[in-house]
């Protein structure tokens, strides 16, 4: 049972980065929290610190069985499910032609069918309840792909995709979706969570190759803070209208606000050949 204030949130992704400031924050908060992790063990010291707000469970997203008993041990623990965060995944960088075909399945495994897997099985709950907030971590690769971020950029526009419909649907259930789409943060994510190329080619070394290195570089120097992220996300699940994409930090707001500018001015100059083409 949980005290009636306080929300239970669902996040997957829970060891490290996005994931781990989220449920430290909003244990500070004094919500409940089913902290999902393929290693749960890695939550013990918040375990011990929040013995009645945590509830660690394993969790391999691109596992059904998993998935499915993740959400009834939350249920069992707590009785409802306020907020679900979409969080686990990791950037698959390289050429489109130079990742191999399983590094791209299991890219879409975890990023994309992972996530939907978790929106499925939750939405009964929230739809029982008429109440929810699915918050999926997607990111300005979610609206702008640049090169070597291609099968990444695609797992995260699918989401988007995905996510833009699934607001529409749920809107009248009382459930409520949005998209966080980060720039680059300080977690592992260009560490050791990044796979990039088995087998690199040499024509791609100026392209996807240079972003590989940027990325590299970037690694403990990004300027985002996680923690902060993870404040920003609280105060969206507080809103009375929470926004159906948020871009996190600088470089993210720009970037996808100069997309959005190039497109429409695009759109704009091939209007007259794009509305010649319906019957006379
Ligand atoms: N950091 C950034 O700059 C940035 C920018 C935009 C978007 N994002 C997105 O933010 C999210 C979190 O990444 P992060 O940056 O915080 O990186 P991170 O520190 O590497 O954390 C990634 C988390 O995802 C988990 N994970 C990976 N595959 C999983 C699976 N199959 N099942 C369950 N958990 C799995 C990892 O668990 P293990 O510890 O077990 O590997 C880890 O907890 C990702 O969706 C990423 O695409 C990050």
């Amino acid at each position: 049972m949980t005290n009636s204030d306080a929300k239970v949130w669902l996040i997957t992704g829970s060891s490290s980065g996005f994931g781990r400031s989220l449920v430290e924050a909003v244990l500070k908060h004094g919500d409940y929290v089913v902290a999902t992790a393929r290693k749960p063990e890695q939550l013990d010291d918040l375990a011990q610190q929040y013995p009645e707000t945590i509830h660690p469970v394993r969790l391999d997203v691109t596992n059904l069985q998993d998935v499915q008993a993740a959400v009834e041990s939350a249920l069992d623990q707590y009785d409802h499910i306020d907020v679900l965060v979409n969080n686990a995944g990791y950037p698959a960088m390289g050429a489109i032609e130079e990742l191999s075909d399983d590094d791209i399945r299991r890219q879409f495994e975890t990023n994309f069918f992972g996530a939907l897997s978790m929106i499925r099985a939750v939405l009964p709950t929230m739809r029982e309840q008429r109440s929810g907030h699915i918050l999926n971590i997607s990111s300005f690769a979610g609206v702008v792909s640049l090169s070597g971020l291609g099968i990444y950029s695609a797992t995260k526009f699918a989401l988007e995709g995905a996510s833009e419909a699934l607001a529409q649907e749920v809107k009248p259930l009382g459930i409520k979706v949005t998209l966080i789409e980060p720039g680059a943060f300080r977690t592992n994510g260009a560490g050791s969570s990044m796979v990039t190329p088995k087998h690199p080619i040499t024509d791609y070394a100026e392209t996807s190759g240079k972003m590989i290195d940027v990325m590299r570089l970037s690694h403990g120097n990004q300027p985002g803070d996680p923690a902060k992220a993870a404040a920003a996300m609280i105060q969206v699940v507080e809103s009375d209208d929470p926004p159906m994409r948020l871009a996190l930090g600088e470089d993210s707001a720009n970037g996808i606000v100069q997309k959005l500018d190039a497109m429409k001015a695009e759109l704009e100059a091939w209007k007259p050949l794009s509305i010649s083409t319906a019957f006379e």
